[in-house]
């Protein structure tokens, strides 16, 4: 137990911890230990973001992809869903209702769908950004080549998405078919790095296996890679998807996570994601209070909801946008955090 006080206290002060110092955090995991953990993790989210809490307005553009990750509900090969893509229009009129319920930055989040070309793209992003100039927009639209994310840029586009899911090669082939390749992926994440987006990567708790080694990986990974954003949530299976009969991730480990990340990197932008949610009612909150400071509400149309299942049971309340926030600044306050109507970007 006191070795673990002794590297939360080295991790708050450097900042990072070396690889058996994290293997060793997470296999201690006693009472004592993460509520100190927490407690540490609060105390300094609290020096840069006090208690607020920033939103995102996030809307599935598409749930049509090229891919056929192991894990995800929409990919390509997944023929018992129903396919849709949002217009302009509608991606507009999400916008608009996002606005006036206070959400400055738009996440615009969908498969790999090409159907989105570089030029619809650059209209939606273009379209954004005038009406709501005062708004951020973030992409989440998966591996595209360079010249494409510089045309994103160039339009406006602020922030980008892309988890690595495993920094670790021979991992990356266990949860993805032949064609996806480690390197492509991490390959994007420098490039968006490199064109100036306030980037985010990412991976999830417990997926198929993972193991508490290829975890100090992922942390070594993103401590190097400095992000401005990182999501990680619990896996959770999708029953048409070859992982169907793999057990989910832990909350409990992913709350731990979130608050090592928050030690790592103080300044981070740290989502309480949909899939901690969905596996704890109380996750989002609980993950506030590891660490997080990001919540990513669902603006797209209701008509769609049910159809972006990337995992089985996936929250989709059938709320009106300004009714589930509603029930959200309530919780939030309940527990003594406030969403804030900011653009919420990162403070250097
Ligand atoms: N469980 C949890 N997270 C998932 N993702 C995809 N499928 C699942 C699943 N079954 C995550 C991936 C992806 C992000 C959009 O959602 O990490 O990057
Ligand atoms: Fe497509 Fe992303 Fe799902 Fe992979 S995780 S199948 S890229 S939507």
């Amino acid at each position: 137990m006191f070795k673990g006080i002794r590297l939360i206290d080295k991790l708050e002060r450097e900042r990072k911890l070396l690889a058996e110092e994290y293997l060793f955090m997470l296999h201690i995991r006693d009472a004592k230990t993460v509520q100190y953990l927490f407690e540490r993790a609060r105390e300094v989210r609290q020096i840069y973001y006090r208690k607020d809490v920033y939103i995102r307005g996030l809307i599935e553009l598409t749930n049509y992809c090229r891919k056929n990750c192991f894990y995800c509900g929409i990919r390509a090969s997944n023929k018992n869903i129903e396919r849709y893509r949002l217009t302009q229009e509608e991606i507009l009129a999400c916008c608009h209702e996002g606005y006036d319920l206070g959400f400055r930055t738009f996440v615009l989040q969908g498969g790999e769908d090409m159907n989105y070309s570089d030029d619809k793209m650059v209209k939606i992003i273009t379209a954004i950004k005038c009406q709501h100039p005062d708004c951020a927009v973030t992409l989440s639209i998966g591996e595209r080549n360079y010249e494409s994310y510089k045309k994103y840029k160039e339009a406006g586009a602020d922030r980008f998405l892309l988890r690595h899911e495993t920094s670790d090669a021979l991992h990356y082939r266990q949860l993805h078919p032949q064609e996806m390749s480690s390197d492509e992926r991490k390959q994007c994440l420098q490039n968006l790095k490199e064109l100036g987006y306030q980037f985010g990567t990412g991976f999830m708790v417990g997926s198929p296996f993972q193991t508490p080694e290829l975890l100090v990986k992922d942390l070594l990974f993103i401590q190097d890679m400095n992000p401005q954003m990182i999501g990680i949530g619990p896996f959770i299976p999708h029953h048409d998807t070859p992982f169907a009969s793999e057990k989910a991730g832990s909350v409990e480990l992913t709350l731990y996570l979130l608050a090592i990340l928050r030690l790592m990197l103080p300044q981070a932008l740290l989502p309480a994601t949909t899939a901690l949610g969905t596996l704890d009612e109380a996750g989002r909150e609980r993950g506030i209070l590891a660490g997080a400071n990001v919540l990513m509400p669902n603006l797209s149309p209701l008509k769609v909801r049910k159809k972006y299942m990337i995992y089985d049971n996936k929250i989709a309340t059938g709320l009106e946008a300004a009714e589930s926030l509603k029930r959200l600044k309530e919780n939030i306050a309940k527990i003594g955090y406030q969403i804030v109507e900011t653009r919420g970007d990162y403070k250097n």
